[in-house]
């Protein structure tokens, strides 16, 4: 059966030293404490490997907000999956709005980035959503399809099966508005029935669909008690161990 997962998104904040001073507080907060569901941050490349030799990985897994798509060489400035892997990191966060937006990430590019991400046995957080004219004029369930689609629909059924989703309707992220819980539950269902056409009933049951935009330790209890939204992606609240604590202890 599928699990449930909090995994925080720190995007471009925190120094090394902030970073790791922040992952050593997440850590000691869990010492002896046994999570109900898996629990994961995402930090900036250069924080990876200190972060994942200072805490428990087996407890708290350890994730890239993106990688290349390419394997090797001649890319200045870019970072491969084989690279994340080596840090002890074990997940990456893939087709972010953000990265989707400014930095001009495509269906085709994430594809790539998808199979050298499963290549280098990551788990993909793969992200979905729509931005507020979408789902102004009805069509939020066509742009997730499409994301899914168009990025995904090539795998396989066991390597779908290693994959992490998240639904993030972009006019949520940041900005302190969150999808209600019916229209999280609303689009988490579509979104298993979409795979269950694909791939059939027993990999879409399988499959973690994460919430993302704006949840907090207020408002994640109720998103989570969702039979299809199966944990969160958190972005603000994962920079305060205090408020991230509470959304883990929301399940
Ligand atoms: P937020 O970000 O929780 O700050 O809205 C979520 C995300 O972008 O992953």
């Amino acid at each position: 059966m599928r699990k449930n997962i909090v995994a925080g998104n720190w995007k471009m904040n925190k120094t090394l030293q902030e970073g790791l001073a922040l992952a050593e507080e997440l850590n000691g907060a869990l010492k002896g404490v046994t999570p109900n569901c898996d629990v994961v941050i995402g930090t900036p490349f250069i924080h990876l490997a200190s972060v994942a030799a200072a805490i428990d990985t087996n407890k708290i897994g350890v994730a890239a907000q993106n990688c290349a798509d390419k394997e090797s060489g001649a890319y200045t400035g870019e970072i491969s999956a084989s690279m994340v892997k080596s840090t002890g990191a074990n997940y990456v966060i893939l087709g972010h709005s953000e990265r989707r937006a400014y930095y001009g990430e495509t269906a085709e590019t994430l594809k790539t980035k998808v199979e050298l991400a499963l290549k280098n046995e990551l788990t993909p957080i793969f992200c979905i959503g729509e931005v507020l004219a979408e789902r102004e004029a009805e069509k939020h369930f066509d742009v997730v399809k499409s994301q899914i689609v168009d990025s995904l629909f090539e795998l396989s059924a066991e390597d779908f099966g290693k994959i992490v989703l998240a639904y993030e309707p972009v006019w949520a992220i940041g900005t302190g508005k969150t999808a209600s819980a019916a229209q999280a539950q609303e689009m988490h269902a579509f979104i298993r029935q979409t795979l269950a056409a694909q791939y059939g009933q027993e990999v879409a049951d399988n499959c973690s669909i994460l919430y993302g935009g704006s949840c907090n330790a207020g408002n994640a209890k109720e998103l989570f008690s969702n039979p299809d939204v199966d944990g969160g992606l958190i972005g603000g609240a994962s920079l305060k161990v205090a408020d991230f604590k509470a959304i883990i202890d929301a399940f």
